[in-house]
Formats: structure tokens, C-alpha cells, sequence
């Protein structure tokens, strides 16, 4: 298992294999200010909602006022600003993810923790999300837990992970 820690803080990291799948939509869209709905999509598809690193991001590709983009983000309810749970789990079911094992990292996420995608525990602890794909296909399956890339995991490992995750508070 191979772990990459992305940087949340100011500008998000250039290896990210989300902002990647992101900059290939905004040059797929060429740059237009018209597309910003449709980039939008592609990064809460990528990180199951919108981190305002992520949006800074968009913004200034796009040449945009933050007060537009803000604006559309939060005229249209199925964005989100917010992550759910301290700690989140996003699991990529993405055609390569799902082809190597997705569904039984969620069949046992639910199982241990008694989540599905887009639930949070009770005490807030853990949410659980699913991705389309977050552009690491040759890592599958993949899966985000808080900002590291877990790639090529097993049910198991992640399961470990998460628990020691919420162990340490
Ligand atoms: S399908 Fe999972 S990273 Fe692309």
C-alpha cells in the first residue's frame, strides 16, 4: 500500500491526482468562464464536496471574481462546502476502482462502521463518500482518507487505517 499526503493548507498539490483530473477538464473546457458548473461537478465528483483551497483554484484558472464562483456554489443545493465527519473516507468507484475491488471496500467500510456512502457516525467521527474517479486510475482501487491517497488498497488495510485514524484524537 502506498500512501501520497496531499497539501490541504494553501494551494492544493500539484501531484494530486484530483487537481490534475481537474486542470485536464478546465483545458478540456478551454479556459471558459462558461464551463464553471460543469468544473465544479468534476471536483465535487473528485472529492465529495468543494474545499475552498479547490475553489481558489478553479477561480484563478478561470480568471473569475470569488464572488461568482462562491455564488454558484452556493445557489445550487447539490454542492457542498463542507466535508462530512472529522475524519472523511472517499472511496473511488470509478470503472478501474470498481473492476479492482471497490464495492468489497465498502461492503466492509459498512460493515465495520455501519456506513454507506454518504453517511457520518453518529458522533461525527467518520463520513463516508464515494468518487466517480479521482484520476489515479493505475493506482485501483484508490481511496482518499482525510487528504491521503491510499493506493491499491485492500478492504482490510483501510479498514485499519480508518481505525487508526479515529483512535488518535
Ligand atoms: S477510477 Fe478510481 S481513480 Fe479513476
Amino acid at each position: 500500500m502506498k500512501n501520497t499526503t496531499l497539501t490541504q493548507d494553501v494551494e492544493p498539490a500539484k501531484t494530486d491526482p484530483r487537481i490534475k483530473l481537474i486542470t485536464a477538464k478546465i483545458k478540456k473546457e478551454n479556459y471558459k468562464p462558461d464551463a464553471l458548473i460543469e468544473i465544479l461537478h468534476t471536483a465535487q465528483n473528485a472529492y465529495g464536496y468543494l474545499p475552498m483551497n479547490v475553489l481558489k483554484f478553479i477561480t484563478k484558472a478561470l480568471h473569475l471574481p470569488p464572488s461568482r464562483v462562491y455564488s454558484t456554489v452556493t445557489f445550487y443545493h447539490f454542492f457542498s462546502l463542507k466535508s462530512k465527519g472529522e475524519h472523511t473516507c472517499l472511496v473511488c468507484t470509478g470503472t478501474a476502482c470498481y473492476v479492482k475491488g471497490a464495492q468489497l471496500i465498502l461492503n466492509e467500510i459498512e460493515k465495520q462502521f455501519g456506513l454507506k456512502p454518504g453517511q457520518v457516525t453518529a458522533d461525527n467521527k467518520l463520513g463516508v463518500s464515494v468518487a466517480r474517479c479521482i484520476g489515479a486510475c493505475g493506482l485501483a482501487p484508490a481511496v482518499v482518507l482525510d487528504e491521503e491517497v491510499h493506493a491499491k488498497v485492500s478492504a482490510e488495510e483501510i479498514v485499519n487505517s480508518i481505525n487508526a485514524k479515529i483512535a488518535v484524537q
